[in-house]
């Protein structure tokens, strides 16, 4: 389905090409509601590169705009603007058809791809912790809206399974373990035994060289190492599901890094072989020497031991990425001071000649009321599992107060839906590359731009259809007279143009605030204007606007990963 601005640009282009201009400038929707809901600068950009005057240009293309049927007659402004108000019918007749549409009015991507988005990526024998929040989050939703989109998503859960560490753990499993702890909990015995050995290690050059001994004969595929490392590896899986399951997220694939081990030496060669890799100092390292930004930034690709590290993993992954799953572009959701390393991976697949789309995603930290990194009272990272918990306790408290006869059932369920949508929306509503202050008080306000406040306008919605005794209504066009209507519809027809703009710079906070200001129209709409007092066919015209602003919040925090509850 065409949305208002993709009908409106196609007229431009049909005006511009009777004049005998070429295409030129943008249409986009008005900056500021005064000069009606949409414009385009088309007249400015053709006036610069012409020498001509634009506002005249303005004129002659207005003169040629055959837009009689979407708006009122456009309007030149300022130094050469043309400016559209639709019109009430158009925005009816719209707003009709998005309604009888079961994808709301979005059309699919051109161009379908297949993605692979890398996001979420723990390391094993360790607790996930807040700062994984943001990865896990961003990716599933960008991963959803992809989806949403035509695109074919590939989710993968690149786990960190594999590395030094794991001396520790097995050295510590092997000399600290205590198994009445294991049985207990196991993620936090690992843990344990993994810091504690860690300690030692930094205290005692003979542990750290026992350390060592135990990963060379984990990677010499020593039969009691590797069981201990499996046994390791499922412990933390387990946990990770667990969260998984929490947040409502799910994969597609968790091959982790060692899925990648006897891989590692084909890709160092390959890379010797071609001339992208040199020995250096016994080496194996790439240069990128013609590369301003990279020319002093050398990448190791096997270390003077012989060792492969997470550079080679993350090549070999590529490889099977493109090669195997046949990805045109890959998504890696990971923190910003990643960034040089994926700048060299991908730098370096290119010179091997990988054709992909590679795309960096970074965001900024979560910091604490003290506007540094969030840590526990006594300087620990904050395990994510708590602070799962620990919203939907604070949710609860909020269904007690506002509604205290619901069902025990009804609490739980509710609670998490607002908890966990609480955090996510927290999230996905900035701008992904600020810095945030966590705030309990601020994510679980029933007021303000928050994932409960857009909960509860949905829950409004539906309370209106329990009332009506009646589910969507039917009704082929609807009457749009109250200047309160004609806005919330207006809103409704932009959820179309919305969403496929959050992949422009992977930004879902444009899908979250368009969210906001939709349920602001829907209640100023609601307050202005009786839906089940008012007179047949008003009645059925309003309430089908109700139907649809339920069903595009709903959707629309689908998208986010936020679930609505039809109670609260
Ligand atoms: N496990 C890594 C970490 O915790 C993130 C992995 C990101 N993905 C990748 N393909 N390198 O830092």
């Amino acid at each position: 389905m065409q949305t208002f601005q993709t009908l409106l640009a196609k007229k431009l282009s049909d005006a511009l090409a009777k004049v005998g201009l070429p295409d030129a400038g943008e249409v986009t929707p008005a900056t500021d509601p005064r000069f009606g809901d949409y414009q385009t600068n088309a007249a400015l950009v053709l006036g610069k590169q012409r020498g001509e005057n634009p506002r005249a240009l303005a004129e002659k293309i207005v003169a040629r705009l055959d837009v009689a049927d979407l708006c009122e007659p456009p309007a030149v402004a300022g130094a050469g603007f043309i400016n559209f108000t639709l019109r009430p019918d158009a925005i009816a007749k719209k707003t009709s058809e998005i309604l009888r549409d079961k994808r709301l009015g979005v059309a699919e991507a051109e161009l379908n791809q297949r993605i692979v988005v890398d996001f979420g990526s723990p390391n094993v024998a360790k607790p996930m912790h807040v700062g994984h929040i943001r990865s896990i989050v961003l990716g599933d939703a960008l991963a959803r809206i992809a989806q949403f989109l035509g695109h074919e998503v590939i989710r993968d859960n690149h786990i960190g399974d594999w590395g030094t560490q794991f001396g520790m753990v097995i050295y510590g499993w092997k000399n600290l373990l205590d198994r009445q702890s294991l049985r207990r909990d196991p993620l936090a015995e690992i843990v344990r035994i993994y810091k504690e050995t860690n300690d030692r290690a930094t205290r005692d050059p003979q542990v750290r060289e026992a350390c060592r001994q135990e990963l060379v004969k984990l990677q010499a595929g020593d039969k009691e190492n590797i069981d201990i490392w499996n046994e390791c590896v499922a412990f933390s899986m387990q946990d990770f599901e667990q969260i998984y399951e929490g947040l409502d997220v799910r994969y597609d694939l968790q091959c982790g890094e060692s899925f990648y081990n006897d891989r590692l030496a084909g890709v160092v060669e390959r890379l010797l072989k071609s001339g992208v890799a040199e020995i250096s100092e016994d080496a194996v390292v790439v240069f990128f020497r013609d590369n301003p930004e990279l020319a002093d930034k050398p990448c190791i690709i096997r270390k003077r031991d012989g060792g492969f590290n997470y550079a080679t993993t993350d090549l070999a992954t590529v490889d099977y990425r493109i090669n195997d799953l046949k990805a045109d572009a890959i998504w890696y959701v990971v923190g910003a001071p990643q960034t040089l390393h994926f700048k060299q991976i991908f730098e370096i697949a290119r010179r091997e000649g990988y054709r992909s789309d590679f795309r960096h995603i970074t965001f900024g930290s979560i910091l604490g009321e003290d506007r540094k990194l969030m840590k526990t009272r006594s300087g620990e990272n904050v395990p994510l599992r708590d602070l799962l918990e620990e919203a939907c306790k604070r949710a609860r408290k909020i269904i007690d107060e506002k509604n205290p006869d619901l069902s025990e059932a009804d609490k739980i369920d509710i609670a998490q839906k607002i908890g966990i949508g609480a955090i996510k929306y927290f999230d996905l509503s900035q701008y992904r590359m600020t810095d945030y202050i966590f705030s309990w008080e601020r994510m679980l306000s029933l007021h303000g731009n928050t994932a409960p406040y857009l909960q509860n306008a949905y829950v409004r919605i539906r309370s209106i259809f329990r009332k009506a005794g009646e589910s969507a209504s039917k009704i082929d066009t609807l009457i749009l007279s109250d200047f309160a209507e004609i806005n919330l519809a207006k809103r409704l027809c932009q959820f179309a143009e919305i969403v496929p703009q959050v992949l422009n710079d992977f930004r879902p906070n444009i899908l979250a605030n368009y969210l906001f200001e939709l349920a602001n129209s829907f209640h100023t709409f609601y307050e202005a204007c009786p839906v089940l007092k008012s007179e047949e066919p008003v009645r059925s015209s309003r309430l089908a606007l109700c139907d649809l602003s339920g069903r595009v919040l709903q959707h629309g925090l689908d998208l986010l990963g936020i679930k609505v509850p039809e109670k609260m």
